[in-house]
């Protein structure tokens, strides 16, 4: 149901805020952003498009495999004012002016070209989705270099291929956009910046080109998925759906499979004991998942596909050879019932049933080292059954990897357990939230023990963490965390933590202590590296006055 409601569109800050005093902090930010707008332009813009970062409580690397997360938006946001632009001579059909408050991104200008006859920019990306058209938009993004106007342009194409392209049967030209951002999502910091940056543009350009109308939070995830994909990784729908869905005051159990579905739900909120809230910690270790894909993020998307189709073969389910099923969808061959048919329960009685079943996987560890369990290119093309010429082009052709073993079998006990773990979060918060009276301390208990096994098996089974990342969730828990784990993509970033609301500040100040990175920092740049968060609303548009 959240999924099918509208982008909300504002005409006042007071509307967008969860509480007045919050809109009267966010005002200063919002009206320098236009006020420098109208500098660098020479006009006043006639919108500002907002998408926040977001915080995954539980659920990391199982949402490409289509099993559900529950993350939650942060404050930390990525605001995009823009309007159509003057310079049209500069700009041409459909020119951008991109300028970034940040001295360190410097301005870009482009204009999409329409090229014919050629790939389309879906088949160009990769991407298993539906390509729209023969003559395709051309934006040039390098996906060999970071650059930050290459997430400006990933929101553009969705836009033009939806809206602008031949096969949309319009004449319609995209109008000169102008464009300035700023943000305060922390990049690499495993946050959602990319994804925060990729949610804004997308919605900036349907506004500009008043396209938002009819245009659902769930169509917009879809299309902001697609897009980030354009940068070079294959991730899921998770950080788009936190980014576009999420209300304040709740975190979204966000399911993507048989389709897109996201439940607000929110935390539990004892009253007798002090209520708990969630701690941000930058490790301070920068991961950007587009430059390290080849051997992370990307390695992690094509290890449980193939795992999928291993497992299913030896299920003896039944498989194409040109086709490529996650792992949700091998758990439902297996089961035989039609997925629709299924309750949260059932699912995660599933789960439980099939966990014996991925034993199979296990790969004969007779003269194999540790760290070498995983196999072999050409041991894992033997397990697909599939010719070396058929597996390259399923599973190779749109991506680049590079590793000597493929962890099939951790990847996959790590999907599983993951996913039932955020099975029981929920279920655990839907039961408090339909308690009467008072909660015992003894739930937040048990939220705290599955955030500390999800931690656990990030880092020894999907192997994403690393030891910085590591020390900080040992020191969370001696500073006295219910539990704290990695949180996001990954080899970096951010950990989450669940403490006590009256013991955040000593909490901190244990971690600054303990956090050798963290010792050296002025209290500014601290306060940027840890902090509590509450859950967030959404992306919305605000209408400027005109
Ligand atoms: C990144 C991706 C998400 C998700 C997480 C790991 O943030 O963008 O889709 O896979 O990593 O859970």
């Amino acid at each position: 149901m959240a999924a099918q409601l509208p982008i909300p569109v504002y005409t006042s800050l007071d509307q967008a805020m969860p509480d007045l005093q919050t809109a009267a902090e966010q005002a200063v930010r919002y009206n320098n952003l236009v006020e420098e707008f109208e500098k660098r332009f020479g006009h006043k813009p006639s919108y500002i498009a907002r998408a926040p970062g977001r915080v995954n409580l539980i659920g990391e690397h199982i949402d490409y495999v289509l099993f559900g997360c529950f993350p939650a938006a942060v404050e930390r946001d990525i605001l995009i004012a823009c309007g159509p632009s003057l310079a049209t001579a500069s700009t041409g059909t459909g020119g951008v002016q991109a300028h970034n408050l940040n001295p360190k991104y410097q301005p870009q200008n482009f204009v999409p070209m329409l090229k014919t006859g050629g790939i389309t920019a879906a088949e160009e990306a990769g991407a298993a989705s539906t390509v729209h058209a023969k003559a395709a938009w051309q934006l040039d993004i390098d996906k060999r270099e970071l650059r930050w106007e290459s997430y400006v342009k990933a929101g553009y194409y969705g836009v033009l291929n939806r809206f602008f392209s031949a096969a949309s049967g319009t004449q319609e030209h995209p109008v000169p956009v102008d464009l300035l951002f700023t943000g305060s999502v922390p990049s690499g910091s495993g946050l959602s910046s990319s994804a925060a940056m990729v949610v804004a543009s997308t919605l900036a350009f349907l506004t500009v080109n008043n396209k938002l109308e009819g245009v659902s939070k769930g169509q917009l995830v879809e299309m902001a998925m697609e897009n980030e994909k354009r940068v070079g990784v294959n991730s899921g729908g998770l950080d788009q759906a936190a980014s576009v869905i999420c209300t304040p005051h709740s975190a979204i159990f966000v399911n993507f499979y048989p389709k897109l579905s996201a439940e607000p739900i929110p935390l539990p909120t004892p009253r007798t004991i002090p209520r708990a809230i969630f701690v941000c910690a930058n490790s301070l270790v920068v991961s950007d998942k587009a430059v390290t894909a080849k051997f992370h993020y990307n390695l992690r998307v094509v290890e449980t596909l193939v795992a999928a189709r291993v497992l299913g073969r030896l299920l003896n389910l039944p498989l194409t050879p040109t086709e490529r099923p996650t792992l949700r969808v091998i758990l439902t061959r297996w089961l035989g019932t039609p997925e629709a048919d299924l309750e949260k329960e059932d699912v995660k009685s599933a789960i439980e049933r099939f966990l014996p079943e991925i034993e199979k996987l296990r790969p004969a560890r007779e003269g194999r080292e540790p760290g070498e369990e995983g196999v072999t290119m050409k041991e894992m093309i033997e397990l697909s059954g599939l010719s070396e010429e058929q597996f390259n082009q399923v599973y190779l052709s749109w991506v680049e990897v590079e590793a000597e073993y493929f962890q099939l079998y951790k990847r996959t006990r790590h999907v599983f357990t993951e996913a039932l773990r955020v099975l029981e979060f929920r279920e655990v918060c839907v039961r408090a939230q339909a308690t009467e009276g008072d909660l015992p301390e003894e739930t937040l208990k048990q939220l705290g023990a599955l955030l500390d096994a999800s931690h656990e098996s990030c880092s020894t089974l999907c192997e994403s963490s690393c030891p910085e990342v590591d020390e900080l969730t040992r020191l969370a828990k001696a500073a006295g965390a219910y539990g704290s784990r990695i949180t996001g993509a990954g080899w970096g970033g951010c950990t989450v933590s669940l403490v006590a609301e009256d013991r955040v500040e000593e909490f901190i100040a244990k971690i600054k202590e303990g956090y050798a990175p963290y010792r050296e920092l002025s209290d500014e740049k601290l306060r940027d590296a840890i902090f509590a968060t509450k859950p967030s609303s959404g992306a919305f548009v605000l209408k400027l006055d005109a």
